[in-house]
């Protein structure tokens, strides 16, 4: 579906063309050569973003597609791979209805940057083609499915790579599609154990090891966390557990978990109505961590990853738990759970103490854990905090690759005190204030001396009025942060 070509934009057959046109009106590659000099200032348009003119073809014109999109790419200096990404993302709509697109967007950016112009314009247009249908009934006038993306490019760029670049992208936007689809279907229809049979067959078709974790199981492996938030829903919990190897059998596993709360209602601290209206979404890091896992299998990255998931259902009931209660987690630490919305950090104790028994080189979770951390960051930023800055460092570089953008937030050594419990080894609440951070400190205490960085999405993982990348919903972020994060590491993976 996602193919590079360096045929010249004129003969390419696609529904629609996608061409820049930078601030002031400068026309992008293939404008000129496709006899479009003219059309866009006719039209009064200038070159911002968001200013775009459609050219359907007529008898006669020089090229052919089925229609030109010139799209107002903003000023020409601020042109990056990042805003190639979200030009093309803007656009995604709009090429669906065509069916099929092509774009000469990487031919602006220059050859330095020509693979990663390829992969980026393929991600944008995917990206910004999704749409999540499952639940419209009835004729569907904002129709059709993207059925392919022709990215143009230079013949004197490396073909294979500029191939390879666009292949890539193909896997990338699947994946981080599907943890949409996940995250956007309503928890009454993806309950924990629905949650692990879509990561079995997703296990079974990209050759992933993948065994499920039922509440037995984890009764007798000593869950105390994802247990207790169990409790109180007649949907019983589960851990997702994935293997993957990519690298030798001696080379140490990368560690990876994300929050799989099927439903967020607060438990007995149950939230207001408005604060449960989007809580479908709290499974968003458990779903990015199985996107992440089916997208390096198909790439074949050069790593080893165990993922240990944990998928919970927060409800209030008869048997939930309730707040003052001590539980035990994986490994025999305590916590008293003095309030009940907490759960997250309580199902990722659990799954961070596991994977620290796996002796990884370093462990990442993601979860959409704090409304602290949104209103430190707003909703576009994830927040990264934990135990090596390197590793931190890592994750932002790739997040920046990746167009996900990442800020750290420090894991302050004084603020650990905030979480001493008077009756257990630590409790599930801080003070107000500096909320993410002690959110990530209750999570520490877990991992051991395994490096460890943990990524708060609660802001990016869905977006409540669409973006520049897809429509409301969830985003699926952090899925192309971390599939480049271990696409870095595949490099120089260290033995053990
Ligand atoms: N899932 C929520 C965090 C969240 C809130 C994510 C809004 C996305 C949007 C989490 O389980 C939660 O309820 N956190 C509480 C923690 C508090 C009780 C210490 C919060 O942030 O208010
Ligand atoms: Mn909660
Ligand atoms: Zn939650």
């Amino acid at each position: 579906m996602f193919a590079f070509s360096s045929d010249p934009a004129a003969v390419v057959d696609a529904g629609l063309l996608i061409l820049p046109v930078f601030e002031g009106g400068v026309p992008g590659p293939g404008v000129r050569e496709l006899g479009l000099g003219d059309a866009y200032a006719a039209a009064k348009l200038a070159g911002k973003e968001g200013q775009n003119l459609l050219v359907p073809r007529r008898d006669g014109d020089g090229f052919a597609a089925g229609a030109v999109l010139l799209v107002g790419a903003g000023p020409k200096e601020a042109f990056d791979v990042t805003t190639l990404r979200r030009s093309l993302g803007r656009v995604g709509a709009s090429a669906r209805r065509f069916g099929s697109a092509a774009t000469t967007f990487p031919l602006a950016v220059g050859a330095r940057h020509a693979t990663d112009a390829v992969q980026a314009a393929a991600e944008g247009l995917g990206l910004g083609a999704y749409r999540f249908g499952r639940y419209k009934t009835g004729n569907d006038e904002d129709g059709g499915v993207l059925e392919r993306v022709t990215v143009l490019g230079s013949p004197r760029w490396d073909q294979k790579a500029a191939r390879d670049a666009a292949a890539r992208a193909g896997v990338l936007v699947e994946a981080a599609c599907w943890a949409r689809d996940l995250v956007n279907t309503p928890a009454g229809d993806l309950p924990p154990a629905e949650i692990a049979k879509a990561a079995q067959s997703m296990a079974k078709q990209a050759g992933l090891t993948c065994k499920v974790w039922n509440e037995s199981q984890l009764a007798q492996g000593g869950f105390g966390g994802i247990l207790g938030v169990g409790k109180g829903s007649v949907n019983p919990p589960r851990l997702i557990e994935l293997t993957y190897q990519g690298a030798g059998a001696r080379t140490a596993p990368i560690g990876l978990t994300g929050k799989g709360i099927a439903f967020d209602s607060g438990g007995l601290s149950l939230k207001d109505a408005a604060g449960m209206e989007t809580m479908k979404m709290d499974m968003g890091g458990a779903a990015s961590i199985l996107a992440t896992m089916q997208a390096i299998a198909r790439l074949k990255t050069k790593v080893n990853v165990v993922a240990a998931i944990p998928c919970s259902e927060n409800m209030p009931s008869g048997s939930a738990q309730k707040p003052g209660d001590v539980i035990t987690h994986r490994g025999g630490k305590t916590s008293e759970v003095l309030n009940t919305d907490a759960e997250g950090r309580l199902v990722l104790a659990d799954a961070l103490a596991y994977l620290a028994e796996k002796d990884p080189v370093c462990i990442v979770d993601t979860a959409t854990l704090t409304g602290a951390c949104m209103i430190a960051l707003g909703t576009d930023v994830a927040g990264a905090m934990g135990t090596s800055d390197e590793l931190a460092a890592e994750l932002i570089r790739a997040g920046a690759t990746a167009g996900e953008p990442i800020w750290q937030l420090p894991l302050y050594p004084a603020y650990r005190k905030l979480i001493d419990s008077k009756v257990a080894d630590i409790k599930n609440v801080g003070k107000r204030y500096g909320g993410a951070i002690t959110a990530a400190w209750f999570l520490a205490e877990f991992v051991g001396d395994v490096p460890w960085v943990h990524l708060d999405i609660a802001g990016p993982a869905y977006s409540e009025n669409g973006n520049d990348l897809g429509p409301a919903g969830a985003t699926g972020m952090p899925v192309r942060t971390l599939v480049a994060f271990l696409q870095a590491r595949a490099g120089g993976s260290r033995k053990r």
